[in-house]
């Protein structure tokens, strides 16, 4: 492990070897660094590294032109072999290490009156502290408002679309490695947890199975709202849908899959009955569908104009899918893979290799 770039580029970190500490790959490090620097400014920022392990994020941001940053861990161990490699990078001057648990820490900081413009937070897996820690954050008046906060989980454990003031904003994936950047919005309501102002969408529809032209939709649609349901419908309303080739379960495991990289953003849910009632018992107030061609168009207006006649406070918007996906259609793709042909490029792999097993072409 080794400082990636700035004043201490090259220098090498101890990791404290049989720590129960997990050091952020350089990999995931230099992409956290990324996605922080096309939104913000580490230089002469305070900044705070909860669970701090051996230091690798506030020790990178110190060489990166951060005035100070405050490192909170818990371990004995680990902290010893953090003030050692702040001393061998030369950084003791700028960092305070507050050997204690986060919950901790962040009360006597909020006491002393302390706010920092940016939180790394890296907590142990399979805990359950990825909620835990946005909501201390959350709770405990440190990071500024606009600030940021960048959590690394594991990708099982995916952080919510918002925690009091902090909103997320951007999530990436790297292996079983999730990265999520969440910003302090002073126009969020405060109280812990309330998710009122979520604007969630569903984009419903049958996904028999998931293709790459439903993907572009749900990309886009996560950069427009905060959460996206793909809701799969046990039963279709067109009638030329019926005879499905994957259960709902199937095809929900197989949504899920595709879109582990989002962070939380976009989920995969099955519903039956109505859709409007659906929509209502998860709160969405969005329908997202997308539209190909023009050939489409009928049968979706009066599917959404039928959903305003029975729920008028849910909205219907309509998301134009990618050019290269004019073409691809669920049933389109399940008939020529029966017949032999190519699908490959139409599919997320894990859905072509599946579907190559249901028309038993393996
Ligand atoms: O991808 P599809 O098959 O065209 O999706 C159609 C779907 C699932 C969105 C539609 O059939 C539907 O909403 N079904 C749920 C039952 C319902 O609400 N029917 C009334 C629609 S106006």
């Amino acid at each position: 492990m080794r400082v990636i770039a700035g004043s201490a580029k090259g220098r090498r970190l101890g990791a404290g070897r049989g720590m129960a500490v997990r050091p952020t790959a350089d990999k995931v490090k230099g992409a956290l660094f990324n996605i922080l620097a096309s939104r913000f400014d580490i230089d002469a920022t305070q900044l705070l590294d909860l669970f701090a392990g051996s230091g690798a994020l506030g020790i990178e941001a110190l060489s990166r032109g951060a005035a100070a940053v405050t490192f909170v861990e818990q371990s004995a161990a680990s902290a010893r072999v953090l003030r050692e490699n702040l001393q061998r990078c030369g950084f003791n001057a700028q960092a305070h290490v507050l050997q204690m648990p986060v919950r901790r820490a962040l009360a006597q900081l909020e006491h002393g009156g302390a706010r920092v413009d940016g939180v790394f937070a890296d907590p142990p897996y399979g805990h359950g502290l990825v909620q835990q820690t946005l909501a201390a954050v959350a709770a405990h008046a440190v990071l500024k408002p606009g600030g940021w906060l960048v959590i690394e989980h594991h990708v099982d454990e995916a952080p919510p679309a918002s925690c009091g003031t902090l909103r997320l904003t951007q999530a990436r994936r790297y292996g079983k490695t999730g990265l999520a950047l969440f910003v302090a919005d002073e126009h969020m309501p405060a109280a812990p947890q309330d998710d009122t102002q979520i604007v969630r969408a569903v984009y419903p529809g049958s996904f028999d199975p998931i293709t790459n032209g439903h993907l572009d939709v749900v990309r886009r649609a996560v950069t427009v709202f905060d959460q996206v349901i793909v809701a799969v419908a046990a039963t279709s309303s067109d009638p030329h849908k019926d005879g499905s080739l994957f259960t709902a379960d199937e095809r929900v495991a197989l949504i899920r899959d595709a879109l582990a990289d989002t962070g939380g953003r976009a989920i995969a849910d099955k519903f039956s009955g109505l859709l409007v009632d659906y929509c209502d018992r998860v709160g969405a107030r969005v329908i997202i569908r997308g539209l190909r061609a023009v050939s489409d168009f009928e049968y979706e207006f009066q599917m959404a104009m039928m959903n305003r006649h029975m729920k008028p406070h849910i909205e219907t918007f309509f998301m134009a899918a990618g050019a290269k996906h004019f073409y691809t259609a669920s049933r389109l793709v399940k008939q020529v893979a029966r017949l032999g042909g190519d699908v490959r490029e139409l599919l997320p792999e894990a859905v072509y290799r599946r579907l190559l097993d249901k028309v038993g072409r393996k």
